[in-house]
């Protein structure tokens, strides 16, 4: 019993530099990530999307409303993964569709274009809602990647 520990002792500090060594290459590939992105040749510094000026008593609503979106594409995933499409699809439709709701949060920033996104992603989820209802797997799936494409290209135009 008592040599089983002393083994263990040894074997841990015997491992301890290895680990050290492990952590300090994971900081210096850090470093130099950090390095790239302020010399430009991983990111840009600049942000240059438009800025919806968004006052900040809007700000906290508007990323609460993302954080629900991503979960509506989380919930979507997993029941076509569970194969239940229906399921799927209704939140396609209420969560992500062109509701009453999201039409007046897409144009209460006063921002056409960002109308005009927002829009053509709603739009694009009720088209998703419609294709699941085909419990075609490869055709909705398909569908998800048309709708986050909308998600993305809103993502590259806008911020707050
Ligand atoms: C019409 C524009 C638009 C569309 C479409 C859009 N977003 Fe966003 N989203 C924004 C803006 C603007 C921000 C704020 C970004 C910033 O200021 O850096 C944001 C932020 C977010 C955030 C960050 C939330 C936080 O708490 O910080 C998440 C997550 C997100 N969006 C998810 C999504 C997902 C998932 C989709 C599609 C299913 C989506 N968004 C579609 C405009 C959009």
């Amino acid at each position: 019993m008592k040599r089983k520990c002393i083994i263990a002792a040894g074997l841990f500090i015997l491992a301890t530099p290895a680990l050290a060594a492990d952590v300090s290459m994971d900081h210096t590939a850090m470093h130099q990530q950090m390095m790239d992105m302020q010399h430009g040749s991983a990111m840009p510094v600049e942000d240059s999307r438009i800025s919806l000026k968004l006052p900040p008593a809007m700000r906290q609503n508007q990323l609460a409303m993302m954080r629900e979106h991503l979960k509506a594409v989380d919930a979507i995933v997993m029941n076509i993964a569970e194969g239940k499409f229906d399921e799927a699809s209704n939140i396609a439709h209420d969560k992500l569709g062109l509701t009453p709701k999201m039409k007046k949060m897409c144009a209460m920033y006063g921002n056409d274009q960002f109308k005009d996104l927002g829009f053509a992603f709603h739009d694009s989820a009720d088209e998703l809602g419609e294709v699941l209802k085909t419990k075609d797997i490869k055709r909705s799936l398909k569908a998800l990647h048309k709708t986050m494409d909308k998600c993305i290209s809103c993502h590259a135009t806008f911020r707050q």
